[in-house]
C-alpha cells in the first residue's frame, strides 16, 4: 500500500500537496497545534517513520510532512492500486445518416480516455457505440430514398447525400405523414423499408469506419438503439403503474423534472423509451457497477430524466451509478461555433486529415495533437479550437509530450548502445545525493498512482495530461542541465551529501555535479515509462522516434 493510505489512515483524514514543494510533500490541517503535536506523535510511533525525512507543525496546525529521499526512490517505477468492480463506458455514439460531428469526435476522444484509465486501474470495462440508429426520423429519410428512386443496386450514395434528403424532404412536404408511414412500415418488418434502413446503415457505418480508423479507435460494442426494438414494449409495460396518459402520450412523472415521454400520442417510440431499455438490457446482461455516459452537456435533462425513470423502474440495482459527463463544445477563435476553412459547418475528417498535414504527415503525431488538445480541457469546459496551441511543439500539447518521451528513449537506445543498462537502484543508492533536477522528477513521479486514480474518480483524463506535462517539463530541465551518459559511473555512488569526497581518479572536469550514471538512466527509464502510460491512456502514441 502506498504510504499516502496509512499516513491518512492514521491522521483520519485526507492529505493534500503543499502548494510550495519546499513546504513539504504532504499536508493535512489539523484542528488545533495540539491536535496536530499528538497526531505527529503517533506518525513517529508508526513504522511509516523511517519513510519520513521531516515532519513538522506549522501555523495553527499545519502539519507538513517531507518524505525521505529513499522513498521516493523506492517509487520511481510507480505501480497503480489495482481497483474491482466492472464499468461501462458508453460513447462515440453517432448519428446514422448524419455526418460525425465534432460533438461525437469529443465523446470518442474522451471516452476511449476514460474506458483506458479503468482498464488500467484494473477494471473490468466494457465500451459500448450507442449508435443512433432508429427513430421516426428514418421515416422522412426512406420516403425520400423510395421517391427519389435512390434504393436501386449500386446507387453510391455518401452521408452526405443522405443528410441533404431531410432538408427535400421538407421542401416537398408540410407535415410527417409520410414520414410516420414510413416509420410504421419499417417498425412492422417491411421488406423494402428494412432493405433501404439497412442500407443507410452500411453507408453510414462504412463512413465512421474510416474516421474510426484515423483516431485509432476500437468500441467493444455498437449495439444501436435499434437492438432495443423488442425491448422497447416490455418497457411499456414494465412502467404500467407509474406512467399516465397526457394528450394521448403516455408519460412518466419525474419529481424535480418535466415528465418523461414514452410513447408519442402516436404509439411511437421514444429516443428516452430506447434509453430505458438500454439500461434494463445491460443490467441483465452486464450488471455494472458504474455506467458512464460521455454525451455532451446539450443532454442533461433528457439524462435526469432518464436515470430517475429507470431507477423507478428498477433497471439501475443498487450500488451502480450512472454518471453523464456532460462534454462542453468546440468553439471558433471568435466564440462562435468552430466551422472549417470554407466556411461550412465542420467536416471532421478534414480537420484529421489538417493536423495530419501539419504533422508533416505524421498520423501519430497529427491525431495525437488532436486528441492531446481535447483532453487537456477540462472535459465540462468549452474549448476554443486554435491550430497554434494544438501543434506547438514547445508547450503543452500532444507534439512536446511526444517528443519528450522519444527524446527519453533516444538517451535509453544509445546507453544500450554502449553496454549500458538502467539497474535496480536500491541497495546503491542509499547515499547518494541528488541534484536538485534529479530530485524535481523524483519528487513528481511518485504521484502518479494518486493522479490517475484521482482522473478515474473525477472522470477527468485533463488531470492525466496536467501531470505528465508536469513530468516532461521536470524531465526536460534534468536533462538541459546534466549529461546522463558519458559521465563517470559512480558504480558504488559517492557519499557525498554532507561530506567533502576525494575525487576519483579519471573523473572528467565539469562533472562536478552530484548523481551517478547509473541512477540518471533509470531515471530516464522511469520517466519514459510513465508517460507512455500516460499517453497511451489518453489514446496517443508514444512514439520511440521523431
Ligand atoms: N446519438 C446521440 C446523439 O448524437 C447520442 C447518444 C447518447 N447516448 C445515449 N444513451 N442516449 O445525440
Amino acid at each position: 500500500m502506498l504510504i499516502r493510505k496509512k499516513l491518512e489512515q492514521i491522521l483520519g483524514s485526507k492529505l493534500e500537496h503543499p502548494v510550495r514543494e519546499e513546504w513539504g510533500d504532504y499536508s493535512v490541517f489539523a484542528e488545533s497545534p495540539e491536535e496536530a503535536e499528538k497526531l505527529i506523535k503517533q506518525i513517529k510511533q508508526s513504522e511509516l517513520n523511517k519513510l519520513i525525512e521531516q515532519i513538522e507543525v506549522v501555523g495553527k496546525g499545519f502539519i507538513n510532512i517531507r518524505l525521505k529521499v529513499e522513498y521516493l526512490i523506492s517509487q520511481m517505477f510507480p505501480v497503480l492500486n489495482k481497483k474491482t468492480g466492472r464499468v461501462m463506458v458508453e460513447y462515440s455514439s453517432p448519428n446514422i445518416a448524419k455526418t460525425f460531428g465534432i460533438g461525437h469526435l469529443r465523446s470518442t476522444i474522451i471516452g476511449q480516455a476514460l474506458y483506458n484509465i479503468y482498464k488500467s486501474l484494473g477494471y473490468e470495462v466494457i465500451g459500448d457505440n450507442h449508435l443512433g440508429d432508429w427513430g421516426t426520423q428514418f421515416g422522412k429519410l426512406l420516403y425520400m430514398l423510395d421517391r427519389e428512386k435512390l434504393n436501386a443496386q449500386g446507387a453510391t450514395l455518401c452521408v452526405e447525400d443522405l443528410e441533404k434528403l431531410y432538408v427535400r424532404y421538407h421542401k416537398i412536404s408540410e407535415d410527417d405523414k409520410q414520414a410516420r408511414k414510413w416509420f410504421k412500415r419499417l417498425e412492422d418488418g417491411d421488406k423494402l423499408a428494412r432493405k433501404l434502413w439497412e442500407k443507410c446503415v452500411q453507408i453510414s457505418v462504412r463512413e465512421f469506419a474510416r474516421i474510426y480508423k484515423l483516431l485509432e479507435v476500437k468500441i467493444d460494442n455498437a449495439y444501436g438503439e435499434s437492438f432495443y426494438e423488442s425491448l422497447m414494449q416490455e418497457v411499456v409495460a414494465d412502467a404500467k403503474t407509474i406512467a399516465r396518459k397526457s394528450q394521448g402520450a403516455l408519460v412518466i412523472d419525474i419529481p424535480g423534472h418535466p415528465p418523461l415521454m414514452l410513447l408519442k400520442s402516436d404509439g411511437g417510440t421514444t429516443y428516452a423509451t430506447r434509453d430505458l431499455a438500454t439500461l434494463k438490457f445491460r443490467k441483465d446482461k452486464w450488471d455494472p457497477d458504474l455506467i458512464i455516459y460521455e454525451v455532451g452537456a446539450e443532454q442533461t435533462l433528457h439524462f435526469q430524466q432518464v436515470f430517475a425513470a429507470a431507477r423507478m423502474l428498477g433497471y439501475v440495482r443498487e450500488g451502480c451509478s450512472l454518471i453523464h459527463t456532460k462534454h462542453g463544445l468546440y468553439l471558433a477563435e471568435n466564440g462562435k461555433k468552430f466551422r472549417t476553412r470554407t466556411g461550412s459547418t465542420v467536416n471532421l475528417e478534414e480537420v484529421l486529415r489538417e493536423a495530419i498535414t501539419r504533422a508533416r504527415n505524421n498520423p501519430a503525431v497529427g491525431i495525437g495533437a488532436i486528441k492531446y488538445f481535447d483532453l487537456s480541457h477540462n472535459v465540462q469546459s468549452d474549448i476554443v479550437f486554435d491550430w497554434e496551441k494544438v501543434m506547438v511543439l514547445q508547450g503543452n500539447s500532444g507534439p512536446y509530450l511526444q517528443y519528450t518521451y522519444a527524446r527519453a528513449q533516444s538517451v535509453l537506445v544509445r546507453a544500450k548502445g554502449q553496454g549500458l543498462r538502467a539497474k535496480n537502484l536500491a541497495p546503491s543508492t542509499k547515499h547518494l545525493a541528488l541534484n536538485e533536477e534529479e530530485l524535481a522528477v523524483l519528487r513528481w513521479i511518485y504521484r502518479w498512482p494518486e493522479v490517475v486514480e484521482e482522473a478515474g474518480e473525477k472522470l477527468a483524463p485533463n488531470l492525466i495530461c496536467n501531470f505528465i506535462y508536469e513530468l516532461a517539463q521536470r524531465f526536460n530541465t534534468f536533462y538541459n542541465k546534466h549529461r546522463i551518459l558519458n559521465i563517470t559511473p559512480f558504480d558504488p555512488p559517492l557519499k557525498l551529501r554532507g561530506g567533502n569526497p576525494a575525487l576519483p581518479a579519471g573523473r572528467p572536469k565539469g562533472e562536478g555535479d552530484i548523481g551517478s550514471r547509473d541512477f540518471r538512466l533509470a531515471l530516464t527509464e522511469a520517466v519514459g515509462q510513465v508517460l507512455k502510460m500516460g499517453l497511451e491512456m489518453l489514446g496517443i502514441k508514444a512514439l520511440e522516434h521523431m
